[in-house]
């Protein structure tokens, strides 16, 4: 356990966290679907409605100019962090998968019959969706990394799938539904050779360790404010400069252009081309602050602690007879998807609810992940830098409780 990491203090910061549920304290356990907000993050979006409410790059009065700085220093915060190597390189977004259609949109018309494109077995729908409803536009080929039996990916499959005609592989960071880490730089050196482009969706990594886009040499990234301890309806995609002026946008509107008549339009310069009308102005500069936020706590002391929590957990759960973790694989987050044998985990989920403990159950929004472990579901607890260990400690006596309730 790292001693150093002082979480009582951390948790003064999260007012949700004096909440009771059913007459028990909240444990949340529910971090990978949304993070909790802390009180810097929710004043920074009253500050936005009480002294500067205002449109952005639009006035010329006072307020706009305010809205509009605070808004740009988000962006150049978010290049900040992630290492982005100018600012126009990143596009605000509704949150990841927003991102992702610009994305499939962008390349609906550039991609043909003969294409090909990768994605992992190991997705959310979002990374799947989109791209089906792309093909259908251009007859395009989607590819899947089959998984190992332990859920992490095939990569001699990868390899042997990645050809000639693979123009985009598509994946995230890490599983939503099991917590394992891809090997995405590998992967991204991989495709780069055999001259594929690389989407990587960090919605479940960016909260989790630092990440250095300019280091992954990644072509696209993207993620959500709400899973980074900032507000929901924000998040961010980055693409390298060359292939996003390469993209058609995919809304058009006010802000987004540079020229208008009835005959014919032309486009803003970036980031501006996909910033189609007002943006979420008060949540992006409160994303903003919830970098600043993770920062001053150190990604490295977040994953350090939340590495341990995981590792005391596994241990706890492992002990209970009948519970069967998935995708227990050696480089994971904080994330244990399990079942325990003959009870449901929609029943496990409802009765955990009643001890004040919020966990996730059912598919995930990852429907073939379940289809490869021929279950219709798990009970997801995902932890964060937020909890502890005496948090984890009622979760396997409740976990022991609803087992002697329901076996
Ligand atoms: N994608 C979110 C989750 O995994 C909602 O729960």
């Amino acid at each position: 356990m790292n001693l150093s990491f002082d979480v009582d203090s951390i948790r003064q910061d999260f007012p949700i966290l004096s909440k009771k549920i059913h007459n028990k304290p909240l444990v949340y356990f529910d971090n990978a679907a949304t993070s909790q907000t802390p009180v810097c993050v929710i004043d920074c979006i009253k500050d936005y409605y009480e002294k500067y409410n205002s449109n952005i790059h639009r006035g010329v009065h006072s307020l706009s100019d305010e809205a509009t700085n605070a808004y740009e220093n988000a962006r150049n915060k978010i290049k900040d962090h992630f290492n982005i190597n100018e600012s126009k390189e990143v596009i605000f977004t509704s949150g990841t998968t927003h991102s992702i259609n610009i994305v499939s949109n962008g390349f609906s018309k550039i991609l043909k019959r003969e294409d090909e494109i990768i994605v992992s077995g190991l997705e959310h729908h979002s990374n799947i969706v989109p791209w089906q409803m792309m093909i259908k536009n251009n007859g395009a080929k989607l590819r899947v990394i089959p998984l190992k039996d332990n859920g992490e990916l095939d990569m001699d499959e990868f390899r042997n799938i990645l050809s000639n005609k693979t123009k985009i592989v598509f994946l995230n960071h890490v599983s939503n539904a099991l917590g394992i880490i891809n090997p995405i730089e590998e992967i991204i050196d991989i495709s780069h050779k055999n001259g594929a482009i690389v989407l990587i969706d960090g919605a479940q990594s960016a909260a989790h360790f630092k990440i250095d886009l300019q280091k992954l040499d990644v072509d696209f990234f993207t993620a959500s404010a709400h899973k980074l301890c900032g507000p929901t309806g924000v998040g961010f995609l980055y693409g390298k400069e060359e292939l996003l002026s390469r993209l058609d946008p995919l809304m058009g509107g006010g802000e987004m252009i540079s020229d208008v008549t009835f005959s014919k339009t032309t486009y803003a310069d970036l980031p501006h081309k996909f910033e189609a009308g007002t943006p979420n102005i008060s949540g992006v500069i409160a994303f903003g602050k919830a970098i600043d936020y993770l920062n001053e706590i150190g990604l490295d002391n977040i994953e350090q602690y939340e590495k341990s929590l995981l590792e005391y957990a596994n241990s706890k759960l492992k002990e209970i007879d009948g519970l069967k973790i998935y995708g227990d694989t050696k480089n994971k987050t904080s994330v244990i998807s399990f079942n325990i044998d003959g009870i449901h985990s929609y029943d496990i989920g409802s009765i955990l609810d009643k001890f004040g403990i919020a966990v996730r159950t059912g598919q995930h929004c990852a429907q073939p992940i379940m289809d490869h472990f021929g279950i219709d579901g798990t009970v997801r607890a995902s932890f964060s830098f937020i909890n502890t260990i005496e948090e984890i400690d009622h979760f396997y006596e409740s976990l022991i409780k609803v087992k002697s309730m329901l076996s």
